[in-house]
């Protein structure tokens, strides 16, 4: 496993990290025994960073990952996200009063006095225009509370706003084979200021494994099934916001340019890692073995400029044209 310096913190971190998303909620059943035997496979591949939310599970992701604190004793770091749990989810619920809330909650969840990083979770736009905001999150971090903040975002856009506060170390983005507009404009500007950039959903949801198909079938409670145009929450989180069908014949195509020791997960993995900005990918799993393939994504040396090309030409062709300026 390779480490990336993780923005102005200090901390270096895994390059191939945990997504605990999956091992929370919304992407159908999964067992505590085999979300617990991730984690550990994690950790003794060298994992040390994990990302979680307070929604995921309504905490039972972050209190997951508090066993597994409890059971270990290499150096980790969790990142936990709050605002999610606004109900509605506005601007005017992002303040001090409700975040000070959410942090206590999570710090119980996770049995720690102070967190390691806490990121907005995808706040609306306006949040980035609340500089009060910002300054109660430093207030926090004078307090003891949480030692550092950043933000998760949807849109390039916002992360460039989020940038100017100068206390935010951290940048949350979907970045992958198919949405590569984070990397035009939004890497520079964030190494400019050091910036740690934590890249989600990068695996498109699965839909970059190649192990899925139009036949594929997905759990009522799997978002994959419930959120594919949006009715729960951004429709880019799910597949990346990319069409089913369009997303299997890019697959298909990208999986020939993919050397033949690596699989499809790690090509797409190591696609990311070939970005200097790039402090982390965070792949989600819900299996050891799922872990496994991803962490091993760090072993093998740079893709080929030809396949960087080539990577290149078929988002261009096939996906830029769908989602490029969504987000
Ligand atoms: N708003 C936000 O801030 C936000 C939103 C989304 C995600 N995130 C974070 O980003 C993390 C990663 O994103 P994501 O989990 O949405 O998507 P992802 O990492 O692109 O895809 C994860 C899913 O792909 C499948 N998978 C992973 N490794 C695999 C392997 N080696 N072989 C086969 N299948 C594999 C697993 O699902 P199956 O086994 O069921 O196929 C897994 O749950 C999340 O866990 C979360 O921490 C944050």
């Amino acid at each position: 496993m390779n480490y990336r310096e993780l923005g102005r913190t200090g901390w270096k971190v895994s390059e191939i990290s945990f997504g605990a998303w999956a091992i929370g909620s919304a992407w159908g059943d999964v067992d505590d025994r085999d979300s617990l035997a991730a984690l550990h496979r994690a950790v003794d591949l060298g994992v040390n960073f994990f990302d979680t939310a307070d929604v995921y599970g309504d905490g039972r992701s972050e209190r997951l990952l508090a066993r597994l604190k409890r059971e270990r004793p290499e150096e980790i770091v969790i990142a936990t996200k709050a605002g999610r749990r606004l109900n509605p989810h506005v601007a005017a619920g992002y303040n001090r009063e409700n975040l000070s809330a959410f942090i206590d909650r999570s710090l119980q969840n996770l049995e720690t006095d102070a967190l390691d990083l806490l990121q907005l979770h995808c706040p609306p736009t306006a949040v980035y225009y609340q500089p009060e905001l910002f300054g109660a999150l430093d207030d926090f971090v004078r307090q003891g509370k949480i030692r550092y903040y950043g933000v998760s975002v949807e849109k390039v856009e916002q992360a460039l706003k989020a940038i100017e506060y100068p206390g935010v170390q951290t940048v949350q983005i979907i970045f992958n084979l198919f949405r590569q507009r984070p990397a035009e404009l939004f890497f520079g500007e964030a190494q400019k200021r050091k910036v740690g950039i934590l890249a989600r959903v990068p695996l498109a949801s699965g839909l970059l494994t190649g192990k899925l198909n139009p036949q594929s079938q997905f759990a009522a409670d799997d978002h994959r099934a419930f959120n594919r145009h949006g009715e729960q929450f951004d429709r880019g989180e799910t597949f990346s916001g990319v069409d089913y069908e369009t997303g299997l014949q890019a697959v298909a195509e990208l999986n020939a340019l993919r050397p033949d020791e690596m699989t499809m997960v790690q090509f797409a993995l190591r696609w990311i890692l070939m970005f200097e900005a790039v402090t982390c990918a965070i792949p989600g799993a819900k299996f050891a073995g799922q872990v496994a393939e991803n962490a091993g994504a760090s072993d093998f040396p740079p893709l080929s400029a030809e396949a960087m090309r080539a990577a290149r030409e078929i988002y261009e062709g096939r996906v830029q044209p769908l989602v490029h300026h969504y987000w």
